[in-house]
């Protein structure tokens, strides 16, 4: 067992820290996990696809062992996802002759699958992302394309908050994006969720997903988007955080380890964060970051295939980096 403070005893007045896992680093990450998180989320292993890959079959054998696995180390579980364009089967959008289905079919379909998965991690899952990233990043369009839209214009969304409450009224249901920083997507955000709160939709959060970098969002636009967000009412949580050492824009492909200054500068950035986080512990309820060290995340290999990336706060050893003795470092109460 590692020595460090434990990340959710540094901040245990403050917010659940939760971490992103898989079937497989519930293993190879294990001791990591248990000492430093009291929360997991499933990486990809509750997705539609994952789960519900044709209409008569469903496949729960890595999703019961994560819950299983949090049920052992008695940490809490956030279920993701129930609603997104992406690993998503497309049978679900279609009927035999390979046709888009209309409203009722697609939203009977939504409903025996929210049904069957939440039902399932009844009392396991407390929070769920229901719905993921249906806001479009640009122009003035509201939502983004898809077969969703397609086929059941805006109201798919409000229809599966209702059946999620309807599977589990204890669960806490989220709207969970990224670019939520962004001025222009977090005011979309904030506009679909309270038409969401004014016609009586039960939705208790917003997840930030804050897949941020050393670059961007800056910290007033956090604090922007955290103060619009928390207007509502609801509470916040931080769903997918990472930090990534490169610009969006920067596709290079040739950094086998981070160049000086970059893990020094990620420190910084996190440091800050967190301060401001702190601030706003009355309304964020917990912060999960997506993964536990840099030798799992998705960021080695998007947007550049096979890119290294180094974006969490413990190394490919799980040796603990600058980022993470910034954080023991806001520990004011141990
Ligand atoms: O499981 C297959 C494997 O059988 C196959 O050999 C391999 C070849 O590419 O692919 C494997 O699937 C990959 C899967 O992750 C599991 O590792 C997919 O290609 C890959 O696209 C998928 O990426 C996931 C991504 O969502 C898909 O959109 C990432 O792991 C996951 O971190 C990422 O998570 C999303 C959140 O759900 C929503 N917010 C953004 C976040 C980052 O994109």
């Amino acid at each position: 067992v590692p020595a460090e403070s434990a990340l959710k005893d540094i901040f245990a007045e403050d917010f659940h820290i939760g971490a992103a896992v898989s079937s497989n680093t519930i293993k190879s990450q294990e001791s990591l996990l248990t000492h430093h998180f009291n929360s997991i989320t499933a990486e990809n292993e509750m997705k539609f696809a994952s789960v519900h890959p044709e209409e008569e079959l469903y496949t729960f054998e890595e999703a019961d062992q994560i819950v299983d696995f949090a049920r052992k180390h008695g940490m809490a579980v956030r279920g993701h996802t129930l609603v997104w364009h992406n690993q998503t089967t497309d049978w679900l959008f279609r009927d035999e002759q390979n046709q888009l289905v209309s409203k009722a079919v697609l939203y009977e379909r939504i409903r025996s699958h929210i049904q069957t998965v939440v039902g399932r991690y009844k009392g396991d899952i407390y929070a769920w992302d229901v719905v993921n990233e249906v806001i479009a990043d640009d122009g003035d369009q509201l939502l983004r394309t898809s077969s969703w839209t397609e086929i059941a214009g805006d109201e798919f969304i409000a229809k599966a908050f209702e059946y999620a409450h309807a599977a589990d009224p204890n669960a806490l249901l989220f709207y969970n994006d990224y670019n939520e920083s962004h001025p222009s997507k977090r005011d979309k955000i904030y506009t679909l969720v309270k038409s969401l709160l004014d016609r009586g939709v039960p939705i208790h959060g917003i997840g930030l997903q804050a897949h941020w970098n050393l670059f961007n969002p800056s910290l007033d636009d956090i604090r922007a988007a955290i103060e619009k967000y928390a207007s509502l009412g609801l509470q916040l949580q931080l769903t997918e955080l990472d930090v990534s050492v490169f610009r969006f824009e920067d596709k290079r492909a040739d950094l086998t380890e981070p160049e000086p200054g970059m893990l020094e500068q990620q420190a910084e950035f996190y440091e800050a964060v967190f301060k401001l986080l702190k601030e706003y512990s009355d309304v964020i309820s917990a912060v999960t970051f997506w993964g536990a060290a840099d030798d799992h995340t998705w960021l080695s290999d998007f947007p550049v295939r096979g890119r290294k990336n180094w974006p969490l706060l413990f190394d490919e050893r799980h040796r603990p980096k600058p980022a993470y003795y910034r954080l023991a470092a806001l520990a004011n109460h141990l």
